[in-house]
């Protein structure tokens, strides 16, 4: 029996940072209950390998790809632009672009020096990325949404950093978290909280989804490290955020905004 409050037949939603780990598991989620999907990333290349995939995969839903850098406002218009040129009626905006620094093979992370060598560039940069995209992505897009009479929705991707500080004792020595990704994640919650209030009469809902780490290609020995802070006592797969996402995204959450869900195998509890 097909589950209408899950169902986004016709409707389109838009994803920043598309070609990466997890926005494309974003798409997926979209695709799986029959959205049409508009998927933005500075990497374009790796958007039309993903959209050759999809394409195979949901035959009936429309796939549109495009450039977008959430950091300048000129970028963002041209897709506004772009959008409703071609008569898209924008139902949800999924705020999922940051700078997320991998631990790599070597144990080591992008911009992860001690607090007091951080450079006002690298900050610059991830809250340009992280926070001021999603608030201009909000911003245009946000303003598309409302101007439905059935409004809809905007998620902005948080993580377990939104609401615990990291552990640096997971590191190697010499390597932290940066303090950027805190401030982002943190930010977000605030700016979610703003929007469901803001446009609280006009029918749109934001929430949060915090995911906890997701298992790429870390080295064992962070591994063990990290799966000791969790209560499940492993890492996420990164397709276990596809339900959140359509739970958030559908007429299935219709009474819940300003929230952040929390999902981190229970790592914040501790
Ligand atoms: N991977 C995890 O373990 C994890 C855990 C919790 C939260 N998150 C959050 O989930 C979201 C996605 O993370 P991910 O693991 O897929 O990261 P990722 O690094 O794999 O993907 C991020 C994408 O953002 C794009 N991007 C970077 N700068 C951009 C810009 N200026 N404009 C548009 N796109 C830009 C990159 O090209 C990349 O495709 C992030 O907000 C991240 O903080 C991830």
């Amino acid at each position: 029996m097909k589950n209408i409050k899950y169902d986004l037949k016709n409707k389109y939603c838009l994803i920043t940072g598309a070609a990466g780990l997890l926005g494309e598991e974003h798409a997926h989620s979209l695709l799986e209950i029959n959205a049409n999907v508009i998927l933005t990333d500075i990497n374009i290349k790796k958007l039309n390998f993903i959209k050759k995939k999809l394409i195979k995969k949901y035959p009936t839903s429309k796939i549109l790809i495009t450039r977008m850098d959430v950091s300048k406002e000129s970028s963002i218009k041209k897709v506004v632009k772009k959008i409703k040129k071609k008569k898209v009626k924008l139902y949800c905006l999924i705020n999922n672009a940051a700078i997320d620094a991998k631990v790599k093979k070597n144990q080591k992370m992008l911009n992860s020096s001690s607090f007091e060598k951080v450079l006002l560039q690298d900050w610059e940069k991830h809250l340009s990325v992280g926070l001021t995209g999603a608030m201009l992505c909000s911003k245009y897009f946000g303003r598309m949404i409302v101007s439905n009479k059935s409004g809809g929705v905007i998620i902005n991707v948080a993580s377990d950093l939104s609401v615990i500080a990291p552990n640096h004792r997971i590191y190697s020595k010499g390597v932290f978290k940066p303090v950027m990704y805190s401030v982002v994640k943190h930010g977000i919650i605030g700016l979610t909280k703003y929007l469901a209030t803001y446009w609280n009469n006009k029918r749109l809902r934001c929430n949060a989804i915090s995911p906890g780490p997701i298992q790429s290609n870390q080295p064992k020995k962070f591994i063990k490290k990290l799966k000791f802070q969790i209560p499940l006592n492993r890492l996420a797969s990164k397709n276990e955020y596809r339900g959140a996402i359509q739970f958030l995204c559908s007429d299935a959450s219709n009474y819940m905004t300003g929230q952040n869900l929390i999902i981190d195998g229970g790592r914040s509890v501790w």
